[in-house]
């Protein structure tokens, strides 16, 4: 270990939870999620929104959900569920009938997102993480959501609640629980979590045009840019064309082995160069007199 401990404010990490095998999906339920699939030119394409589809009826990512959709997909259960346990909000353990999240990112903790997020889980009962026991709501420490404008941010079935304090909070919990209407501070009605992964399995609920696209703070730079006079630098944005739908690949006959090739033969080791013999010492290379037949020596008597 480096010495450096991690805490982890995600759920604990792991499979699908196939201890609880309880299901509401129905013959209904796989025919919407094989219409979902069939809106893709590749059907895997449509994993992610059918996963949103499985948790609006069954709460959560079911083991019968992850089965359903490979055998749509065509594609593995452990490839399902590596997607659904890779994210966040896959929810392997249901989910109230209100989600709330709140942000503790810099931003948002800099507001006081830590204190909201106390005072939540105090009014609530629970720890982020947790459901409670009625399944009205479940709470999750969330990342920043691109609210910094309106710190710190607290979400409700994922529609905005900005500038939330701990008072604020407590009220709208208060309404939540006593079934009174809430909007959320950008407009729309907020409904469940349900209805909200149905939107995100990419089921129009009609309701697209509630409140506005973009809040006052967000937009404050534009307004200043307009009023000053300020532009930015042209820029030319390449023109993308639009990608040609590709049909389904048609399964493709496996190659042929190739034939083996043969073994380049081991190279010939080059005959060594033949080494010069050594001069004797009193010869000279250039200039060696041919050798003269020996004399034969007097013997004097
Ligand atoms: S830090 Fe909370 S929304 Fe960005």
């Amino acid at each position: 270990m480096s010495g450096h401990d991690f805490e982890s404010h995600f759920e604990s990490t792991g499979s699908i939870d196939t201890t609880d095998d309880s299901t509401m999906i129905d013959k209904a339920a796989i025919d919407q999620l094989a219409a979902i699939a069939d809106r893709y030119p590749r059907k895997r394409s449509a994993l992610m929104p059918m996963l949103h589809f499985v948790q609006s009826v069954d709460g959560r990512v079911s083991p019968r959900g992850v089965t359903v959709i490979a055998e749509i997909l065509g594609i593995t259960e452990a490839q399902v569920s590596g997607v659904a346990t890779f994210y966040t909000m896959y929810k392997r353990r249901p989910a109230g009938k209100h989600h709330i999240g709140v942000c503790t990112t810099a931003l948002c903790a800099v507001m006081g997102g830590d204190a909201l997020l106390d005072t939540v889980a105090q009014t609530l009962g629970i720890a982020e993480g947790e459901t409670t026991e009625d399944g009205q709501f479940s709470l999750e420490r969330i990342e920043c959501n691109a609210a910094c404008d309106f710190a710190p941010i607290m979400m409700v079935n994922w529609e905005f609640m900005d500038n939330m304090t701990p008072d604020k909070a407590t009220k709208l919990l208060d309404d939540l629980a006593a079934g009174r209407e809430v909007h959320s501070t950008r407009g729309p009605a907020i409904t469940s979590w349900a209805d909200t992964e149905r939107v995100l399995a990419g089921l129009n609920d009609g309701r697209a045009d509630e409140g506005p696209s973009a809040g006052t703070p967000s937009l404050e730079g534009v307004r200043l840019a307009q009023h000053k006079g300020w532009t930015g630098v042209p820029r030319v944005m390449p023109v993308v064309p639009d990608r040609p739908v590709v049909p389904e690949p048609e399964a493709v006959p496996a190659e042929p082995e190739p034939a083996p090739v043969p073994a380049e033969p081991e190279p010939v080791p080059a005959e060594p160069e033949p080494v010069p013999a050594e001069p004797a010492e009193s010869e000279t290379p250039a200039a060696a007199p041919a050798a003269r037949p020996r004399q034969r020596r007097r013997i004097k008597k």
